[in-house]
């Protein structure tokens, strides 16, 4: 583990679970708690990947991808134990689950196996946290949720620059990350205090595997779409019909952010904070 991203404690930690040979059910229960809100000695691997299913649905569906899916590859970017990425196998014509954690994604193969198409799925490690190794403009789609928001702030940025690198000219971006809401004045601070508790000795270790723990030390970024898209244009991209859904937004609107055009648009979400940047590449 990288003293410079102490963020990723829980990942390991809940990676070296995975890697105990346990169940699939088992590993859910065991690492539930880092990947949602699903916790219980009952949850299922099944239960698990419903919850996945749901949300596939709910946003290719928002994003206009559905209808075109099986003709299309895609890259989703912290993919876990394969919660979505059993869903996106059965949509997809191809599928690259990526990772920082490799146990997650022997696991997410195994996911895969039971509910999802393994003829579609390849997987590729994160190794350094912010680099994938995957040739560039090589895919129609790279996708994201609830995982940008957990890495180092600026591993967040380099890895929107590399799904931007990947995807395809007319491809599409849709990437989730977490932009700055009034409790953050209290749960960030709080949350560089938890990081730094995982490195003490003796208590670390367990408070690390603490589910309350991780959700409060996992708060280890915040981007607003005008931090994302004026990154974006620094590295002087081309983007189409650049888009941020979020929950915050009362009326579609375009922003300006430097000299691209941002069209703010709704899309409900349980929290408020929660954000999608979509976008093609032209
Ligand atoms: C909350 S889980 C979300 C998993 C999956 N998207 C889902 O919805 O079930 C976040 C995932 O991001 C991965 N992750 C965290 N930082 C990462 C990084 N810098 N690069 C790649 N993956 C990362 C973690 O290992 C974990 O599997």
């Amino acid at each position: 583990m990288s003293s410079r991203r102490p963020h990723l404690t829980p990942w390991k930690a809940a990676g070296k679970r995975t890697e105990r040979g346990t169940t699939a059910d088992q590993v859910v229960r065991d690492t539930g708690w880092v990947f949602n809100n699903e916790t219980g000695n009952t949850l299922t691997l099944e239960q698990f990947v419903e919850t996945g299913n749901a949300e596939v649905d709910k946003y290719l569906r928002r994003f206009g991808l559905m209808a075109t899916a099986g003709s299309k590859s895609i890259v989703e970017i912290g993919s876990g134990i394969g919660r979505m990425t059993a869903a996106l196998t059965n949509v997809f014509e191809t599928v690259v689950a990526t990772d920082i954690d490799a146990a997650f994604l022997e696991r997410c193969r195994e996911t895969v196996a039971k509910f999802g198409n393994t003829s579609t799925l390849r997987t590729s490690h994160i190794a350094d946290g912010r680099t994938i190794a995957l040739p560039s403009q090589s895919v129609d789609v790279v996708f994201s949720y609830i995982t940008l928001q957990h890495c180092k702030h600026d591993d967040a940025l380099a890895l929107t620059a590399e799904a931007y690198r990947i995807v395809k000219p007319g491809g599409r971006l849709i990437l989730n990350y977490r932009t700055w809401v009034l409790s953050d004045a209290f749960l960030i601070p709080l949350s560089a205090i938890m990081r730094v508790l995982w490195h003490t000795p003796v208590i670390g270790e367990p408070l690390s595997r603490w589910r309350w723990s991780t959700r409060l030390g996992w708060q280890a970024n915040r981007l607003s779409p005008r931090q994302v898209y004026a990154h974006l244009e620094s590295l002087g991209v081309q983007l189409e019909t650049p888009k941020a859904f979020s929950g915050g937004i009362r009326a579609r609107r375009p922003v300006s952010i430097g000299a691209t055009q941002v069209l703010q648009d709704e899309f409900p979400m349980g929290n408020k904070s929660h954000w999608w940047l979509v976008a093609h590449r032209s």
